[in-house]
C-alpha cells in the first residue's frame, strides 16, 4: 500500500494533475484525475512511467540489460568499487545516511535505487517522512523490495518504477534527493539534472556520485569498454560533471570529492524551506 504521505506528494507524469487516487477496479493502480492515464501497481510496486514511453525502443534495450545486470549486482558492485574504481563502498554508505539526515521531516528521493544496496544499510528509525526508492529496472526494483522486506524496512520504504526524467512528484516535493551511480547511466542526463531540480524543495539537498573518467587507466580501459557497448552512454572527466552542475543547476556551490573514479557531490537549492515545516 502506497502511504498517504507519499500519494500527497505525487503528480501524474503524463499530464502533471496533481492529484492521483487509488482505482476501484480489481488489479490495483493509481488513476490520474486530469487525463485519466491508469498507472498499475505489481505486486505493491506502482508502475509510473506513461504508457506511451514504455513503448519507446530505446527504454526496452536500456531495461533489457539492466534486468540481466539486476541478479549479479550486489556481489557486482563492491567488488567492482574496490578493486576497478578503487573506491570503498563504505564512502556510499556515509554519503546516505548524510542524505536521509538532511530530508529530516520531509521527504527522501533516492533515484535510482537500483537493488537498495545503499539505503539497505541506514539507520533510518529516527527520521520521520517519507522513504522514496526510483528506478526503471523492475528486475532491480524487485530486488530491493525483498532486501526491505528482509531487513524490516519494508514499510519505511516506498518503491515505483519511473522514468528519471519525469518524476511522478509535485515541483518543490523532496527535501533530500540522491543519485548514486545514475546519472552515467542514464539517457539525457541534462533533463534528469532539470527533472531533480523542479522535484527538489528550496533550500533542499541534492547528493550523489558518479563514475568518471581520467582518474586511473584500469577503470578508464573498462568505461571505454561500457560506452563501446552502450551501457553508460555518457561518461565524462571529473572537470566536466563538476562545471555541468554547476551550470545546469545553477546551485551557488556544489561541494565535491573523488576517491579513486568515483566523484561525490552534494548542493543545496537556493532558498528558504516551506515555512511550515
Ligand atoms: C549502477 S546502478 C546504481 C544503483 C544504486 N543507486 C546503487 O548504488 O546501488 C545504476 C542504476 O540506474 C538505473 N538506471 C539506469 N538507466 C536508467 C534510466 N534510464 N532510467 C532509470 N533508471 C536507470 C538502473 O536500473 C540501475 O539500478
Ligand atoms: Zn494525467
Amino acid at each position: 500500500m502506497i502511504p498517504r504521505q507519499v500519494l500527497d506528494i505525487m503528480e501524474c507524469p503524463s499530464c502533471g494533475h496533481p492529484e492521483l487516487e487509488i482505482g476501484t477496479r480489481r488489479q490495483p493502480d493509481l488513476v490520474c484525475g486530469g487525463c485519466g492515464e491508469r498507472y498499475p501497481i505489481v505486486d505493491g510496486v506502482p508502475d509510473m512511467v506513461p504508457r506511451k514511453k514504455v513503448q519507446q525502443y530505446r527504454y526496452y534495450r536500456t531495461d533489457t540489460l539492466l534486468n540481466l545486470i539486476a541478479p549479479f549486482y550486489d556481489v557486482a558492485a563492491p567488488l567492482m568499487s574496490l578493486a576497478v574504481w578503487q573506491c570503498s563502498p563504505l564512502r556510499y554508505v556515509d554519503m546516505a545516511h548524510k542524505a536521509v539526515g538532511r530530508s529530516a521531516g520531509g521527504a527522501y528521493l533516492e533515484c535510482p535505487i537500483g537493488t537498495g544496496l545503499v539505503l539497505g544499510h541506514i539507520q533510518a528509525e529516527h527520521v520521520e517522512g517519507p522513504l522514496i526508492g526510483v528506478d526503471s529496472s523492475w528486475k532491480m526494483l524487485r530486488r530491493a523490495q525483498a532486501r526491505f522486506e528482509e531487513n524490516g524496512m519494508a514499510s519505511r520504504v516506498t518503491l515505483m518504477r519511473a522514468d528519471p526524467e519525469r518524476l511522478p512528484f509535485h515541483p518543490g516535493a523532496i527535501r533530500s534527493l540522491q543519485s548514486v551511480n545514475g546519472l552515467h547511466a542514464f539517457h539525457d542526463r541534462l533533463k534528469v539534472l532539470a527533472e531533480f531540480n523542479r522535484v527538489l524543495e528550496p533550500g533542499g539537498f541534492l547528493s550523489g556520485s558518479v563514475l568518471v573518467r581520467g582518474q586511473n587507466a584500469l577503470a578508464d580501459t573498462i568505461l571505454d569498454t561500457y560506452e563501446r557497448y552502450g551501457v553508460f552512454p555518457m561518461l565524462r572527466s571529473r572537470e566536466f560533471i563538476i562545471s555541468e552542475l554547476r551550470r545546469v543547476l545553477g546551485y551557488p556551490e556544489v561541494r565535491h570529492e573523488t576517491y579513486g573514479s568515483v566523484f561525490f557531490f552534494s548542493s543545496n537549492k537556493p532558498g528558504e524551506p516551506p515555512a511550515s515545516t
